[in-house]
Protein backbone atom coordinates (compact mmCIF):
# COMPACT_ATOMS: atom_id res chain seq x y z
CA UNK A 1 0.00 0.00 0.00
CA UNK A 2 0.99 4.02 -0.50
CA UNK A 3 1.34 6.82 1.59
CA UNK A 4 -1.70 9.21 0.88
CA UNK A 5 -1.15 12.70 2.62
CA UNK A 6 -3.54 15.25 3.45
CA UNK A 7 -2.40 19.03 3.93
CA UNK A 8 -2.94 22.50 3.26
CA UNK A 9 -2.53 24.43 0.36
CA UNK A 10 -2.70 27.95 1.78
CA UNK A 11 -1.84 29.53 4.99
CA UNK A 12 -3.10 27.21 6.97
CA UNK A 13 -6.75 27.10 8.08
CA UNK A 14 -7.99 25.47 5.71
CA UNK A 15 -10.27 23.03 7.19
CA UNK A 16 -8.19 20.29 6.94
CA UNK A 17 -9.55 18.86 10.31
CA UNK A 18 -12.58 18.62 8.81
CA UNK A 19 -11.79 16.84 6.18
CA UNK A 20 -9.25 14.75 8.03
CA UNK A 21 -12.29 13.59 10.07
CA UNK A 22 -14.02 12.94 6.60
CA UNK A 23 -12.28 10.43 5.23
CA UNK A 24 -10.58 8.51 7.98
CA UNK A 25 -13.45 5.64 7.68
CA UNK A 26 -10.93 4.67 4.68
CA UNK A 27 -7.63 4.52 6.43
CA UNK A 28 -6.17 2.26 9.18
CA UNK A 29 -3.80 4.76 10.19
CA UNK A 30 -3.48 9.00 10.87
CA UNK A 31 0.00 10.15 11.26
CA UNK A 32 0.66 13.80 11.89
CA UNK A 33 4.06 14.50 10.38
CA UNK A 34 5.15 18.44 11.43
CA UNK A 35 4.35 20.78 13.20
CA UNK A 36 3.06 21.45 16.98
CA UNK A 37 0.41 23.03 19.32
CA UNK A 38 0.61 25.70 16.78
CA UNK A 39 -2.21 23.91 14.60
CA UNK A 40 -5.65 23.90 15.79
CA UNK A 41 -7.72 21.67 13.94
CA UNK A 42 -11.60 21.58 14.21
CA UNK A 43 -14.14 18.80 13.96
CA UNK A 44 -17.80 19.32 14.38
CA UNK A 45 -20.04 16.21 14.68
CA UNK A 46 -23.81 15.82 16.27
CA UNK A 47 -23.36 19.43 16.93
CA UNK A 48 -20.37 19.70 19.03
CA UNK A 49 -16.86 21.95 18.00
CA UNK A 50 -13.39 20.01 18.79
CA UNK A 51 -10.34 21.57 18.28
CA UNK A 52 -7.26 19.36 18.56
CA UNK A 53 -3.47 20.65 18.91
CA UNK A 54 -0.80 17.67 19.12
CA UNK A 55 -3.47 14.66 18.47
CA UNK A 56 -4.38 13.08 14.74
CA UNK A 57 -7.82 13.93 13.54
CA UNK A 58 -8.53 10.12 13.83
CA UNK A 59 -8.38 10.07 17.57
CA UNK A 60 -12.18 10.00 17.31
CA UNK A 61 -12.41 6.98 15.62
CA UNK A 62 -11.63 4.28 18.26
CA UNK A 63 -11.03 1.36 15.35
CA UNK A 64 -7.92 3.73 13.96
CA UNK A 65 -4.87 3.63 14.81
CA UNK A 66 -2.66 7.33 15.63
CA UNK A 67 0.47 8.41 15.33
CA UNK A 68 2.11 11.34 16.77
CA UNK A 69 5.06 11.39 13.77
CA UNK A 70 8.82 11.80 14.39
CA UNK A 71 8.48 15.53 12.57
CA UNK A 72 6.30 16.72 15.30
CA UNK A 73 7.35 18.25 18.33
CA UNK A 74 5.17 17.90 21.60
CA UNK A 75 4.10 20.36 24.27
CA UNK A 76 3.78 17.80 26.97
CA UNK A 77 1.38 20.51 28.79
CA UNK A 78 -0.76 21.00 25.84
CA UNK A 79 -0.86 16.90 25.29
CA UNK A 80 -1.99 16.36 28.76
CA UNK A 81 -4.71 19.31 28.30
CA UNK A 82 -6.00 17.82 25.33
CA UNK A 83 -5.74 14.02 26.76
CA UNK A 84 -7.87 15.25 29.98
CA UNK A 85 -10.33 16.83 27.25
CA UNK A 86 -10.55 13.66 25.57
CA UNK A 87 -11.15 11.74 28.61
CA UNK A 88 -13.64 14.43 29.91
CA UNK A 89 -15.50 13.70 26.75
CA UNK A 90 -15.57 9.86 27.10
CA UNK A 91 -12.63 8.96 24.48
CA UNK A 92 -9.79 6.91 25.45
CA UNK A 93 -6.75 7.74 24.08
CA UNK A 94 -4.41 5.04 25.35
CA UNK A 95 -6.38 2.85 23.10
CA UNK A 96 -5.15 3.47 19.96
CA UNK A 97 -2.56 6.94 19.98
CA UNK A 98 1.18 5.86 19.65
CA UNK A 99 4.06 8.70 19.92
CA UNK A 100 7.27 8.71 17.85
CA UNK A 101 10.19 8.27 19.86
CA UNK A 102 11.95 10.19 17.53
CA UNK A 103 9.59 13.19 18.12
CA UNK A 104 11.41 16.33 19.55
CA UNK A 105 9.83 17.68 23.12
CA UNK A 106 8.59 21.69 23.71
CA UNK A 107 10.19 22.87 26.80
CA UNK A 108 8.82 25.64 28.82
CA UNK A 109 12.02 27.85 27.89
CA UNK A 110 11.20 26.94 24.17
CA UNK A 111 8.18 28.94 25.06
CA UNK A 112 9.74 31.59 26.77
CA UNK A 113 12.36 32.08 24.08
CA UNK A 114 9.73 32.39 21.46
CA UNK A 115 8.45 35.35 23.20
CA UNK A 116 11.19 37.53 23.70
CA UNK A 117 12.25 36.48 20.15
CA UNK A 118 9.29 37.55 18.87
CA UNK A 119 9.31 40.82 20.42
CA UNK A 120 13.05 41.25 19.99
CA UNK A 121 11.92 41.49 16.28
CA UNK A 122 9.81 44.39 17.25
CA UNK A 123 7.73 45.60 13.83
CA UNK A 124 9.23 42.66 11.52
CA UNK A 125 7.89 40.26 13.99
CA UNK A 126 6.28 36.76 12.44
CA UNK A 127 2.77 36.79 14.21
CA UNK A 128 4.13 33.40 15.84
CA UNK A 129 1.81 31.59 18.05
CA UNK A 130 4.46 31.65 20.61
CA UNK A 131 3.89 27.69 21.28
CA UNK A 132 7.81 27.53 21.33
CA UNK A 133 7.59 26.22 18.20
CA UNK A 134 10.71 27.90 16.21
CA UNK A 135 13.18 27.31 19.25
CA UNK A 136 12.52 23.66 19.52
CA UNK A 137 12.55 23.12 15.92
CA UNK A 138 16.02 24.88 16.09
CA UNK A 139 17.18 23.01 18.66
CA UNK A 140 16.68 19.92 16.69
CA UNK A 141 18.74 21.37 14.06
CA UNK A 142 21.41 22.55 16.29
CA UNK A 143 21.52 18.93 17.80
CA UNK A 144 20.69 20.37 21.19
CA UNK A 145 17.50 18.65 21.38
CA UNK A 146 15.41 16.22 23.57
CA UNK A 147 13.19 13.70 22.03
CA UNK A 148 9.90 11.40 23.70
CA UNK A 149 12.30 8.30 23.68
CA UNK A 150 15.02 10.49 25.68
CA UNK A 151 12.42 10.76 28.73
CA UNK A 152 13.68 6.64 29.16
CA UNK A 153 16.82 7.42 29.13
CA UNK A 154 18.78 7.22 33.05
CA UNK A 155 20.30 10.70 32.18
CA UNK A 156 17.45 13.04 31.11
CA UNK A 157 17.62 15.31 33.90
CA UNK A 158 20.91 15.82 33.62
CA UNK A 159 20.63 16.39 29.59
CA UNK A 160 17.41 18.35 30.37
CA UNK A 161 19.20 20.41 32.95
CA UNK A 162 22.42 21.18 30.71
CA UNK A 163 19.63 22.47 27.66
CA UNK A 164 17.19 24.58 29.80
CA UNK A 165 20.49 26.04 31.17
CA UNK A 166 21.68 27.36 27.84
CA UNK A 167 17.80 28.51 27.39
CA UNK A 168 18.10 30.41 30.59
CA UNK A 169 21.08 32.38 29.63
CA UNK A 170 19.49 33.26 26.56
CA UNK A 171 16.08 34.48 28.17
CA UNK A 172 18.34 36.69 31.09
CA UNK A 173 19.96 38.83 27.88
CA UNK A 174 16.13 39.69 26.76
CA UNK A 175 13.66 39.54 29.52
CA UNK A 176 15.21 39.00 33.29
CA UNK A 177 12.17 38.28 35.09
CA UNK A 178 11.21 35.34 32.55
CA UNK A 179 14.00 33.16 33.81
CA UNK A 180 12.32 32.70 37.55
CA UNK A 181 9.01 32.32 35.35
CA UNK A 182 10.79 29.20 33.86
CA UNK A 183 11.43 27.41 36.66
CA UNK A 184 7.15 27.87 37.43
CA UNK A 185 6.78 26.27 33.78
CA UNK A 186 9.10 23.78 34.51
CA UNK A 187 7.12 22.02 37.13
CA UNK A 188 4.17 21.58 35.70
CA UNK A 189 5.94 20.35 32.49
CA UNK A 190 8.06 17.83 34.38
CA UNK A 191 4.25 16.97 36.21
CA UNK A 192 2.93 16.29 32.70
CA UNK A 193 5.59 13.90 31.69
CA UNK A 194 3.62 11.00 33.36
CA UNK A 195 0.78 10.97 31.18
CA UNK A 196 3.02 11.00 27.99
CA UNK A 197 4.55 8.00 29.59
CA UNK A 198 1.15 5.96 29.25
CA UNK A 199 1.16 5.84 25.41
CA UNK A 200 3.36 3.31 23.61
CA UNK A 201 6.58 5.28 22.37
CA UNK A 202 7.62 3.77 18.85
CA UNK A 203 9.80 3.83 15.72
CA UNK A 204 7.04 5.54 13.73
CA UNK A 205 9.10 4.48 10.76
CA UNK A 206 9.61 1.14 11.25
CA UNK A 207 5.88 0.87 12.20
CA UNK A 208 4.54 2.12 9.31
CA UNK A 209 6.59 0.28 7.20
CA UNK A 210 5.28 -2.34 8.86
CA UNK A 211 1.47 -1.57 8.37
CA UNK A 212 2.02 -0.43 4.64
CA UNK A 213 3.56 -4.19 3.71
CA UNK A 214 0.07 -5.58 6.05
CA UNK A 215 -1.87 -3.77 3.28
CA UNK A 216 -3.06 -1.02 5.95
CA UNK A 217 -4.25 2.52 4.72
CA UNK A 218 -2.28 4.97 6.03
CA UNK A 219 -2.93 9.03 5.75
CA UNK A 220 -0.48 11.34 7.26
CA UNK A 221 -2.30 14.51 8.42
CA UNK A 222 -0.21 17.57 7.49
CA UNK A 223 -0.63 20.96 10.15
CA UNK A 224 -0.09 24.56 8.84
CA UNK A 225 -0.27 25.42 4.98
CA UNK A 226 1.81 25.13 2.13
CA UNK A 227 2.54 28.92 2.32
CA UNK A 228 4.26 28.72 5.70
CA UNK A 229 6.86 25.99 4.76
CA UNK A 230 10.33 26.67 6.03
CA UNK A 231 11.49 26.24 2.51
CA UNK A 232 8.90 27.89 0.23
CA UNK A 233 6.57 29.72 1.84
CA UNK A 234 6.31 33.17 2.30
CA UNK A 235 10.45 33.09 4.42
CA UNK A 236 10.76 34.89 7.12
CA UNK A 237 7.13 34.78 7.70
CA UNK A 238 6.50 31.04 7.97
CA UNK A 239 6.50 28.23 10.41
CA UNK A 240 9.91 26.50 11.37
CA UNK A 241 8.55 23.37 9.89
CA UNK A 242 8.58 21.51 6.29
CA UNK A 243 4.17 21.69 5.90
CA UNK A 244 4.71 20.54 1.90
CA UNK A 245 4.11 16.79 0.91
CA UNK A 246 8.02 15.89 1.45
CA UNK A 247 7.70 16.92 4.99
CA UNK A 248 5.85 13.66 5.09
CA UNK A 249 8.59 11.43 4.11
CA UNK A 250 10.91 13.04 7.09
CA UNK A 251 8.17 13.58 9.41
CA UNK A 252 7.19 9.51 9.23
CA UNK A 253 10.35 8.10 7.45
CA UNK A 254 8.87 6.93 4.86
CA UNK A 255 10.47 6.71 1.01
CA UNK A 256 8.70 8.90 -1.21
CA UNK A 257 8.11 6.22 -3.97
CA UNK A 258 5.84 5.37 -1.82
CA UNK A 259 3.40 8.39 -1.94
CA UNK A 260 -0.21 7.67 -2.74
CA UNK A 261 -3.06 10.56 -3.28
CA UNK A 262 -2.29 13.53 -2.01
CA UNK A 263 -5.19 15.38 -0.83
CA UNK A 264 -5.07 19.38 -0.98
CA UNK A 265 -7.21 21.14 1.16
CA UNK A 266 -8.21 24.62 0.35
CA UNK A 267 -10.14 27.65 1.59
CA UNK A 268 -13.26 28.91 -1.70
CA UNK A 269 -11.34 32.23 -0.34
CA UNK A 270 -8.13 32.94 1.48
CA UNK A 271 -7.02 33.70 5.19
CA UNK A 272 -3.83 34.17 7.12
CA UNK A 273 -3.06 34.60 10.70
CA UNK A 274 0.29 36.17 11.97
CA UNK A 275 2.16 38.72 9.66
CA UNK A 276 3.48 38.81 5.77
CA UNK A 277 2.69 39.04 2.14
CA UNK A 278 -1.00 38.36 1.77
CA UNK A 279 -1.92 39.83 -2.14
CA UNK A 280 -5.78 39.30 -2.38
CA UNK A 281 -6.14 40.25 0.94
CA UNK A 282 -9.11 42.88 1.58
CA UNK A 283 -9.14 45.54 3.97
CA UNK A 284 -13.12 46.97 3.04
CA UNK A 285 -16.23 45.67 3.89
CA UNK A 286 -16.43 42.52 1.92
CA UNK A 287 -13.35 41.16 4.06
CA UNK A 288 -14.72 42.15 7.30
CA UNK A 289 -17.89 39.73 5.39
CA UNK A 290 -15.77 37.06 4.46
CA UNK A 291 -13.72 37.41 8.29
CA UNK A 292 -17.62 37.19 9.64
CA UNK A 293 -19.74 34.74 7.36
CA UNK A 294 -16.75 32.49 7.89
CA UNK A 295 -16.11 32.45 11.55
CA UNK A 296 -12.29 33.37 10.42
CA UNK A 297 -10.61 34.01 14.37
CA UNK A 298 -7.87 31.37 15.07
CA UNK A 299 -8.89 28.02 16.69
CA UNK A 300 -5.51 28.30 18.42
CA UNK A 301 -5.30 31.52 19.43
CA UNK A 302 -8.27 33.37 18.92
CA UNK A 303 -6.84 36.51 16.68
CA UNK A 304 -8.78 37.55 13.83
CA UNK A 305 -7.56 36.18 10.75
CA UNK A 306 -6.60 38.25 7.27
CA UNK A 307 -9.45 37.59 4.77
CA UNK A 308 -9.25 38.01 0.72
CA UNK A 309 -9.96 36.32 -2.51
CA UNK A 310 -8.94 32.97 -3.67
CA UNK A 311 -5.33 33.06 -4.86
CA UNK A 312 -4.46 30.90 -7.85
CA UNK A 313 -1.19 31.69 -8.17
CA UNK A 314 -0.46 30.74 -4.99
CA UNK A 315 -2.91 27.70 -5.31
CA UNK A 316 -0.98 26.49 -8.59
CA UNK A 317 2.26 26.82 -6.81
CA UNK A 318 0.93 24.58 -4.01
CA UNK A 319 -0.43 22.18 -6.12
CA UNK A 320 2.62 22.10 -7.63
CA UNK A 321 4.92 21.88 -4.48
CA UNK A 322 2.83 19.01 -3.09
CA UNK A 323 1.90 16.70 -6.47
CA UNK A 324 -1.80 16.92 -5.60
CA UNK A 325 -4.09 14.73 -6.97
CA UNK A 326 -7.35 15.96 -5.60
CA UNK A 327 -8.52 19.25 -4.25
CA UNK A 328 -10.82 19.32 -1.35
CA UNK A 329 -12.11 22.91 -1.48
CA UNK A 330 -13.61 23.94 2.18
CA UNK A 331 -16.06 26.66 3.79
CA UNK A 332 -17.37 27.46 -0.08
CA UNK A 333 -20.71 28.31 1.77
CA UNK A 334 -19.02 30.99 3.11
CA UNK A 335 -19.38 32.82 -0.03
CA UNK A 336 -23.12 32.32 -1.16
CA UNK A 337 -24.64 36.00 -0.92
CA UNK A 338 -21.83 38.02 -2.32
CA UNK A 339 -22.70 39.80 -5.63
CA UNK A 340 -19.75 38.89 -7.68
CA UNK A 341 -16.80 36.95 -6.47
CA UNK A 342 -13.08 37.70 -7.25
CA UNK A 343 -10.05 34.95 -8.36
CA UNK A 344 -6.33 36.10 -8.90
CA UNK A 345 -5.04 35.03 -11.74
CA UNK A 346 -1.82 36.78 -12.08
CA UNK A 347 0.11 39.48 -9.85
CA UNK A 348 1.15 42.70 -11.40
CA UNK A 349 4.92 43.71 -10.02
CA UNK A 350 6.64 46.58 -11.34
CA UNK A 351 4.79 46.79 -14.50
CA UNK A 352 4.97 42.89 -15.46
CA UNK A 353 2.18 40.30 -14.95
CA UNK A 354 3.34 37.09 -13.88
CA UNK A 355 1.74 33.76 -12.55
CA UNK A 356 5.01 32.77 -10.60
CA UNK A 357 5.29 33.33 -7.17
CA UNK A 358 8.34 36.08 -6.65
CA UNK A 359 11.58 35.57 -5.04
CA UNK A 360 10.82 38.79 -2.44
CA UNK A 361 7.35 38.99 -1.44
CA UNK A 362 7.91 42.26 0.32
CA UNK A 363 7.50 43.72 -3.06
CA UNK A 364 4.90 45.49 -4.20
CA UNK A 365 2.57 42.93 -6.25
CA UNK A 366 -0.82 43.67 -7.49
CA UNK A 367 -3.40 40.92 -8.01
CA UNK A 368 -5.11 40.65 -11.13
CA UNK A 369 -8.50 39.37 -10.49
CA UNK A 370 -11.27 37.56 -12.54
CA UNK A 371 -14.87 38.27 -11.64
CA UNK A 372 -17.17 35.60 -11.58
CA UNK A 373 -21.17 36.36 -10.99
CA UNK A 374 -22.11 35.61 -7.63
CA UNK A 375 -25.36 32.85 -5.99
CA UNK A 376 -27.63 34.13 -3.40
CA UNK A 377 -28.64 30.34 -2.35
CA UNK A 378 -28.02 28.99 0.59
CA UNK A 379 -25.49 25.92 -0.18
CA UNK A 380 -24.92 24.80 3.63
CA UNK A 381 -27.73 22.03 3.00
CA UNK A 382 -27.03 20.33 -0.35
CA UNK A 383 -26.09 16.66 -0.66
CA UNK A 384 -25.71 16.81 -4.42
CA UNK A 385 -22.74 18.27 -6.52
CA UNK A 386 -26.30 19.09 -9.04
CA UNK A 387 -27.89 20.82 -7.02
CA UNK A 388 -24.90 23.70 -7.37
CA UNK A 389 -26.14 27.00 -7.95
CA UNK A 390 -24.37 27.24 -11.68
CA UNK A 391 -22.49 30.01 -11.14
CA UNK A 392 -20.98 27.81 -7.96
CA UNK A 393 -20.04 25.20 -10.58
CA UNK A 394 -18.70 27.70 -12.29
CA UNK A 395 -16.15 28.61 -9.96
CA UNK A 396 -15.21 25.33 -9.66
CA UNK A 397 -14.59 24.52 -13.33
CA UNK A 398 -12.39 27.36 -13.69
CA UNK A 399 -10.16 26.70 -10.48
CA UNK A 400 -10.05 22.82 -12.15
CA UNK A 401 -8.79 24.10 -15.00
CA UNK A 402 -6.11 26.38 -14.06
CA UNK A 403 -4.89 24.49 -11.33
CA UNK A 404 -5.67 20.98 -13.73
CA UNK A 405 -6.61 18.92 -10.28
CA UNK A 406 -10.13 18.13 -9.96
CA UNK A 407 -12.38 18.83 -6.80
CA UNK A 408 -13.32 15.98 -5.64
CA UNK A 409 -15.40 16.91 -2.17
CA UNK A 410 -16.86 20.38 -1.46
CA UNK A 411 -17.55 21.33 1.75
CA UNK A 412 -20.44 23.23 2.74
CA UNK A 413 -20.16 23.59 6.57
CA UNK A 414 -18.16 22.41 9.76
CA UNK A 415 -20.29 19.35 10.10
CA UNK A 416 -18.87 15.82 9.07
CA UNK A 417 -22.09 15.50 6.69
CA UNK A 418 -21.80 18.99 4.91
CA UNK A 419 -19.85 17.55 2.40
CA UNK A 420 -20.55 17.06 -1.49
CA UNK A 421 -18.91 14.48 -3.07
CA UNK A 422 -18.15 14.45 -6.73
P1 LIG B 1 4.70 29.60 14.67
O1 LIG B 1 4.86 28.37 13.87
O2 LIG B 1 3.75 29.44 15.82
O3 LIG B 1 5.98 30.22 15.09
O4 LIG B 1 4.02 30.71 13.72
C1 LIG B 1 4.63 31.11 12.50
C2 LIG B 1 3.57 31.65 11.55
O5 LIG B 1 2.74 30.58 11.15
C3 LIG B 1 2.64 32.69 12.16
O6 LIG B 1 2.25 33.59 11.15
C4 LIG B 1 1.45 31.89 12.62
O7 LIG B 1 0.27 32.65 12.67
C5 LIG B 1 1.38 30.86 11.50
N1 LIG B 1 0.79 29.59 11.94
C6 LIG B 1 1.37 28.65 12.70
N2 LIG B 1 0.54 27.61 12.87
C7 LIG B 1 -0.57 27.89 12.18
C8 LIG B 1 -1.79 27.18 11.93
O8 LIG B 1 -2.01 26.05 12.37
N3 LIG B 1 -2.73 27.83 11.17
C9 LIG B 1 -2.49 29.05 10.63
N4 LIG B 1 -1.37 29.74 10.82
C10 LIG B 1 -0.41 29.16 11.58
Amino acid sequence: MNLDILLGLQWGDEGKGKVVDLITPSYDVVARFQGGANAGHSLEFNGIKHVLHLIPSGIFHPDKINIIGNGVVLDPVIFKEEIENLRKMGVEPTRNLSIASKAHLILPTHRLLDAVLESAKGNAKIGSTLKGIGPAYTDKTGRNGLRVGDLLSPDFEERLAGVVALHKEMIAFYQPDYVEKSDEMMMSWKDSLSILKEFPIIACEYEIDRYLKEGKRVLAEGAQGTLLDLDFGSYPFVTSSNTIAAGAFTGLGVAPARTGRVFGIAKAYCTRVGSGPFPTELFDETGELLRRKGAEFGATTGRPRRCGWLDLVALKYAVMLNGVTDIVLTKADVLSGFDTIKVCTGYRIAGEITDKMPFYDRKEIEPVYQDFEGWKEEISLLKNYDELPASFKEYIHFIEKETGVTISIVSVGPDRTASIYR
